[in-house]
């Protein structure tokens, strides 16, 4: 058997090149893309080393060389040392959003971020339709194709409402989103490029995880400490490659919990500027102006985005948001929006917008600030002596666990208790070691009294040992 049938027998995936035309690099690229759409190789296939492919196909290593380091560009593969090149995660495998299944009935549910449980969101909801059926001239616009911005009435009304909660931002800086994770998703849709590479904290929200890796995007972590991303890290981190976006949450970051003060905010900005680089800031977990540092749109207008949501404050099942976005980037936003879903929905908007500036929305947002600070104080009191990280008005807080404690084990274990909560692994980025930890949230409980109830089991739990393992051999 000669070199050449040698290495086709021992390639594992070996593409058809004889009908390509040259460069046989781009053939080999696009042999690949369509081999992960067909499903013919799979995310996490590591792909035959370069010198075997390029024996099996009678190219030059280099040939082999340059399609993977374009498939890596491309967001296709991904190449670690000591690995190989493999293929990226896909829809399949990007991070599954199982957390998200209710917890079971008898089970007390930590494991979502939701608004607190009220009946006055649905009289308040059923109360707001009926006005609205009686509007004719409203009920029109909200038939009509709406601009690709959104509702110009409806992006006056909530910028009317984001001032009264110490926000500046104009109509036309606002793009109208179905929500938080639409305005995550269309910001990296229309301003970053496949392969390109995008940072946050290393634990975060999944549903940036989620959507950097549907579009294929490298999605760098970055260190942190008590006050969220380090700007000395991230410094280090561009210095090493181009960062095009930094995703954040300043007030309070989505799992850990932390709280960015001003001069840290100013510290990153400074990093965002020597760089290029463009600050996208979540503010879907909207606290009181009392409570609220500077955004980041204010520290550095021509770079920073900001996402606001109804999500946690009305209810989620809404999917109502907006995008704050410096006025450049505004035509590929609105591009990216026509292209997706030609316009948001009007009607949904006219609902959304009309409750939150409802004088019914004031008495349900000061009753739920008011809910979320007594909760975390049932949390501080029950949990008290045990690490736990949090906010004032937090939905959700992060306790790292006490040693022999392995997240995983005490979310399992935590189960058998009739508590549901989430541990670290779906907030980590990439491949990095999730840390012994779990995120406990406070908002899904309808009573305090069922909140207190779960949290006095979780802290059963951590005054006791583990449940020893039967040894493995
Ligand atoms: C930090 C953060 N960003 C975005 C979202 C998504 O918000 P929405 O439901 O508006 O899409 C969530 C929802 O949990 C969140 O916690």
């Amino acid at each position: 058997m000669d070199l050449q049938e040698r290495a086709r027998q021992r390639c594992h995936w070996l593409p058809d090149l004889s009908a390509s035309s040259p460069p046989m690099y781009k053939a080999l690229v696009e042999q690949l893309a369509q081999d992960i759409a067909s499903g013919a190789i799979k995310p996490g296939d590591r792909l035959p080393p370069q010198r075997l492919l390029a024996d099996a196909l009678q190219v030059t290593v280099g040939t082999v060389t340059r399609a993977y380091r374009e498939a890596e560009r491309r967001g296709l593969v991904e190449a670690k040392v000591g690995s190989g090149t493999r293929v990226r995660g896909t829809q399949e495998q990007a991070p599954n959003f199982h957390h998200l299944t209710r917890a079971g009935q008898d089970s007390i549910d930590l494991s979502l971020s939701v608004p607190i449980p009220n009946p006055l969101r649905q009289q308040q909801l059923s109360a707001m339709m009926e006005q609205l059926s009686q509007m004719p001239e409203a009920l029109q616009t909200a038939l009509n194709y709406q601009p690709e911005q959104g509702c110009l009435e409806q992006r006056e009304q909530l910028s009317a409402w984001l001032a009264q909660q110490g926000l500046s931002i104009a109509p036309e800086e606002m793009i109208v989103t179905e929500g938080g994770q639409h305005a995550d998703f269309l910001t990296l849709q229309a301003l970053i490029k496949p392969g390109e590479a995008v940072a946050s904290a290393a634990l975060t929200y999944p549903g940036m995880i989620a959507a950097a890796r549907q579009l294929g995007l490298k999605h760098l972590p970055v260190p942190t400490d008590s006050e969220g991303i380090r700007p000395d890290a991230l410094e280090r981190l561009c210095q090493q490659q181009r960062i095009r976006l930094l995703y954040l949450m300043p007030e309070y970051s989505n799992p850990g919990g932390e709280h960015m003060s001003l001069a840290r905010r100013k510290a990153i900005v400074e990093v965002a500027r020597r760089h290029d680089m463009l600050l996208l800031e979540d503010g879907v977990q909207f606290v009181p102006a009392t409570l609220r540092g500077k955004p980041l749109f204010e520290l550095a207008p021509e770079r920073a985005l900001y996402i606001f949501s109804v999500s946690k404050l009305l209810a989620g099942g809404l999917r109502f948001g907006a995008l704050r976005a410096p006025a450049n980037l505004m035509p590929q936003l609105r591009a990216a929006l026509r292209a997706q879903c030609w316009a948001p929905p009007g009607l949904m908007g006219a609902v959304a917008c009309r409750w939150l500036t409802s004088s019914d929305a004031d008495v349900l947002l000061n009753w739920q600030w008011q809910a979320l600070q007594q909760r975390q104080n049932i949390l501080s009191e029950v949990l008290a002596g045990y690490p736990v990280r949090s906010h004032p008005c937090g939905f959700n807080a992060w306790l790292p666990l006490p040693e022999p404690w392995r997240a995983s084990e005490f979310v399992q274990h935590a189960e058998k208790q009739g508590v549901t909560l989430i541990a670290s692994d779906p907030f980590c980025v990439g491949s990095q070691p999730a840390p012994q930890a779990v995120r406990i949230c406070i908002t899904p409980p309808p009573t305090d009294d069922i909140l207190r109830q779960g949290l006095e089991r979780l802290r059963a739990m951590l005054d006791e040992a583990p449940p020893m393992l039967a040894p493995l051999i």
